[in-house]
C-alpha cells in the first residue's frame, strides 16, 4: 500500500490526462450522433425501416425499465444496509429462497417472449414475397461499387439507384467476387450480397429525398469507399428518369467531348465499359448516362470536369485498390475524356 503522498501525487499525474481522454472520447463519441444524420437509423423513411425500428423501440424502452428498476433497488439496498455504528458486524444471512429463485428464472424469460413475438413478426413479414406490382431491381454488389440493374424497365445504372416513392421495390442481390452488405439504414435494415445465393429485401420508400447509403461488409481495401445513393422520385419525376436513362446518347458536338470520345473508343475503356452505341464492355460500371448521377466512384466525389479527369488519370490514388488501370493519359486527354463523360446525361 503506497503512503497517503505518494498515492496523492499519482492520482495527481494520472488524472489530468486521464480525464481529458475521456472528456474527447465522449466529445468525439456523441458528435456523431444525431438523429437527423444522412445514415441514421432512427428516422425511418419506409415500410421497411418503419418496422425495424418498432422492434428497436419496444426492446430500447424495455431495456430502459429494467435499468430503471435494477438501479433503484440498488440503490435501496445501499442506503437500507449500509455500514452504521449501531449495526451488527455480520448482517442475518439468508440461504435458499425459492420464491426469490424462481421469479429471477421466469422475469427474464418473460421479457425475452416480449422481445420475441414482434422480432420474429418483423423478420417473417420482411421475407414476405413481394407484391406483383412491386418494382424489381436486380442489386449487384462489385469491389468496389454497386450495379443496379431494372429487368422490367431496360435501365443499367451504377451508385446511384433511384425509386419511385409510394411502390413497393422489390430488390435480388448477387455480386461476381466477395460478399457484400446493402445498407441504406433510413431505409431499412442490412442485407448481404452473397456471390451465387440470391438474396431479396423489399421496401415502399415513403418520402422523395436523396438517401445514403454504405456497404456494411468488409469486402478488402477499398471497403469503407463503396458508398451509394438511393434517390426517391415521386412518381412523375421516376418516369422522367425512366426516360432519360434509356433515351440514346447523343452525339457529343466538336471540341473536348468529341475529342473525349474518340479516345474513350480507343482506349482500354471500352474492354470494361458500356457506353450504348460506342461499347459494350461489362466489367465496370454501365457509363451511357454517367452525366446524369452526382458523385463519382461509388459516392465518394462529386461530378465534375476535375474529380472525373483525375479519376481517369489515377483511379488508385482516389480509391486504394481500385480495379480500374491508369490509363496514361495527359492531364489534356483525361479533361477531355472527362467532358465526354460528364455530357452523356
Ligand atoms: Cu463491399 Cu464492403
Amino acid at each position: 500500500m503506497p503512503s497517503g503522498l505518494a498515492r496523492g501525487t499519482l492520482e495527481a499525474a494520472v488524472d489530468v490526462p486521464t480525464k481529458a481522454t475521456c472528456g474527447l472520447a465522449l466529445t468525439l463519441g456523441l458528435g456523431g450522433c444525431a438523429w437527423d444524420a444522412p445514415m441514421s437509423t432512427v428516422a425511418a423513411r419506409s415500410d421497411l425501416a418503419r418496422d425495424i425500428l418498432h422492434v428497436y423501440s419496444i426492446i430500447t424502452w424495455i431495456t430502459v425499465g429494467i435499468a430503471l428498476v435494477v438501479g433503484v433497488g440498488l440503490a435501496w439496498v445501499l442506503v437500507r444496509f449500509r455500514d452504521r455504528p449501531d449495526a451488527p458486524r455480520m448482517p442475518a444471512q439468508t440461504r435458499g429462497h425459492t420464491l426469490l429463485e424462481i421469479s429471477w428464472t421466469i422475469a427474464p424469460a418473460i421479457v425475452l417472449l416480449v422481445i420475441a413475438i414482434p422480432t420474429i413478426q418483423v423478420i417473417f413479414r420482411t421475407q414476405a414475397a413481394p407484391t406483383r406490382d412491386a418494382l424489381e431491381v436486380r442489386v449487384l454488389g462489385h469491389q468496389w461499387w454497386w450495379e443496379f440493374r431494372y429487368p422490367t424497365l431496360e435501365v443499367v445504372t451504377a451508385n446511384e439507384m433511384h425509386v419511385p416513392a409510394g411502390r413497393a421495390v422489390a430488390l435480388t442481390l448477387d455480386g461476381p467476387d466477395v460478399i457484400h452488405s446493402f445498407w441504406v439504414p433510413m431505409l431499412g435494415g442490412k442485407r448481404d450480397v452473397v456471390p451465387g445465393r440470391l438474396n431479396r429485401l423489399t421496401f415502399t420508400a415513403e418520402t422523395p429525398g436523396e438517401y445514403r447509403g454504405q456497404c456494411a461488409e468488409f469486402c478488402g481495401a477499398s471497403h469503407a469507399n463503396m458508398g451509394m445513393r438511393v434517390v426517391v422520385d415521386a412518381p412523375d419525376a421516376f418516369a422522367r428518369w425512366v426516360a432519360a436513362q434509356k433515351a440514346e446518347p447523343v452525339e457529343p458536338a466538336a471540341g473536348p467531348a468529341a475529342d473525349g470520345k474518340a479516345i474513350f473508343a480507343r482506349s482500354a475503356c471500352v474492354g470494361c465499359h458500356t457506353i450504348r452505341g460506342v461499347s459494350s464492355g461489362a466489367l465496370g460500371p454501365d457509363l451511357t448516362t454517367f452525366g446524369s448521377r452526382h458523385t463519382l466512384a461509388a459516392g465518394i466525389l462529386p461530378v465534375t470536369v476535375e474529380t472525373v479527369a483525375a479519376w481517369v488519370k489515377d483511379p488508385s490514388a482516389l480509391k486504394p485498390d481500385a480495379k480500374m488501370p491508369a490509363l496514361g493519359l495527359t492531364d489534356e486527354q483525361a479533361r477531355a475524356v472527362a467532358t465526354y463523360l460528364i455530357g452523356l446525361k
